[in-house]
């Protein structure tokens, strides 16, 4: 899907260079789009977006696009993408106006297997350059796909504490569900300063090299993942670094699947990262995703993971402080963990552990 997307784009920069792109597209409705594209400083002013269609920006090389006004997406129970953006060299000025997904409409507690079709997700990311200043209000799933780089996301809030409630459609569990905050494939992608308030993963990366993750806060989902689920892919040089997690699932997580096969999760290092009240997990490595716990495979190797400075991870009482369940000799040191301090749980299973420097179960 992502790569005719890209395509689409391609063709439609090539029919647009010929004109003269030194100017300012205005865009008020989805009606102004194709021309404002043409231009190299795009200016979006609030308007809503009718059900069923998606915003779908594919920009010029080069462009800057100001965001001047909130955006709203009428509930119209379409698929998602609602909001598309692609080209290189961007620069994506959100002004931290407020993006409203209308999730209260289609939540359920449900997610992915309710009845009701939600649009997921509400942002793809394709550009490379900066994406900075967005506002995401109620996301009805996944809120941000991020699938190019290199690019930074600066300052970004996906807030989707209301769904931490239950509605009349969620048999008193949590209505938001799925609700990752930035699901990250690339290469050179930076994501800092953002905020995520939600009820799944608030940052997964699936495959990348040269990842950093700074400075980030996330609060009642289930905390930053390493996500090997793809065969012959590679998750590498990977820096999660002075993250807040509040209340979450789990804070620190790398998990691989049970069937993937011939893919590679190594050099990663966490540094300074701190977690208070987490409720399952602090620290998870797990070779048995989807179970936290269950039969571990050994397609993935899980190599080199560092704890360094100080990685304070505190969790509730009936929590794993730590958790390592690897399959026969898939993780592989060294793990020098020598920056972790955790407190407050239980001492977690350890199956198939590499020797670990520099702290003990
Ligand atoms: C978001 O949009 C919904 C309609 O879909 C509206 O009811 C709600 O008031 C909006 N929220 C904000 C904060 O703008
Ligand atoms: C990752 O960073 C290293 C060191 O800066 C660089 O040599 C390498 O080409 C980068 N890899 C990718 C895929 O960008
Ligand atoms: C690390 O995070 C704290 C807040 O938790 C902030 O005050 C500090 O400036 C951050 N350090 C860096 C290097 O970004
Ligand atoms: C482990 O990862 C770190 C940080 O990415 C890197 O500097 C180091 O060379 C790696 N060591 C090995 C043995 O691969
Ligand atoms: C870790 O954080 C807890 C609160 O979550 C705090 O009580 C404790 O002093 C911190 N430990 C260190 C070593 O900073």
């Amino acid at each position: 899907m992502y790569a005719s997307l890209t395509l689409l784009s391609i063709l439609i920069l090539a029919s647009a260079t010929s004109a003269g792109s030194d100017c300012t597209g205005v865009i008020q409705s989805l009606n102004d789009v194709a021309s404002a594209v043409q231009c190299k400083t795009v200016n979006i002013y609030g308007f809503t977006v009718p059900a069923n269609q998606g915003f779908v920006l594919n920009l010029l090389d080069g462009t800057t696009v100001n965001v001047y006004g909130d955006i709203e997406f009428s509930d119209g129970f379409t698929k998602g993408p609602l909001f598309t953006v692609t080209g290189n060299d961007i620069t994506f000025n959100g002004n931290d106006h407020k993006w409203n997904g209308s999730g209260p409409s289609y939540w359920d507690g449900k997610g992915g297997s309710g009845g009701l079709t939600k649009p997921n997700p509400v942002m793809s990311v394709g550009i490379t350059g900066t994406f900075s200043g967005v506002y995401l209000l109620n996301s009805p799933m996944i809120a941000f796909e991020i699938w190019n780089g290199p690019l930074i996301i600066d300052g970004v809030t996906v807030d989707n504490r209301e769904g931490n409630y239950a509605n009349s459609r969620s048999d008193g569990v949590a209505a938001g569900r799925n609700t990752d905050g930035f699901d990250v494939g690339g290469d050179g992608i930076t994501i800092q300063n953002c905020v995520v308030i939600n009820q799944d993963d608030c940052i997964a990366i699936s495959w990348g090299t040269n990842i950093t993750v700074h400075n980030n806060y996330c609060e009642s989902g289930h905390g930053i993942s390493l996500t090997s689920s793809i065969s012959d892919t590679v998750i590498e040089n990977i820096v999660i670094s002075n993250n807040t997690f509040v209340d979450s699932e789990q804070a620190l997580r790398i998990k691989t699947s049970q069937t993937t096969q011939g893919s590679r999760v190594s050099n990663v290092v966490y540094t300074h990262n701190s977690a208070s009240g987490c409720t399952d997990f602090g620290v998870l490595i797990t070779q048995s995703y989807p179970a936290a716990l269950g039969t571990p495979g050994n397609g993935v190797d899980i190599s080199n993971v560092t704890f360094s400075g100080l990685n304070n991870i505190s969790t509730t009482s009936s929590a794993y402080m730590v958790a390592v369940n690897c399959g026969v000799d898939s993780c592989i040191g060294p793990w020098d963990w020598s920056g972790l301090a955790t407190d407050g749980g239980k001492v977690g299973p350890n199956t198939n552990c590499p020797e670990i420097s520099g702290f003990s179960y």
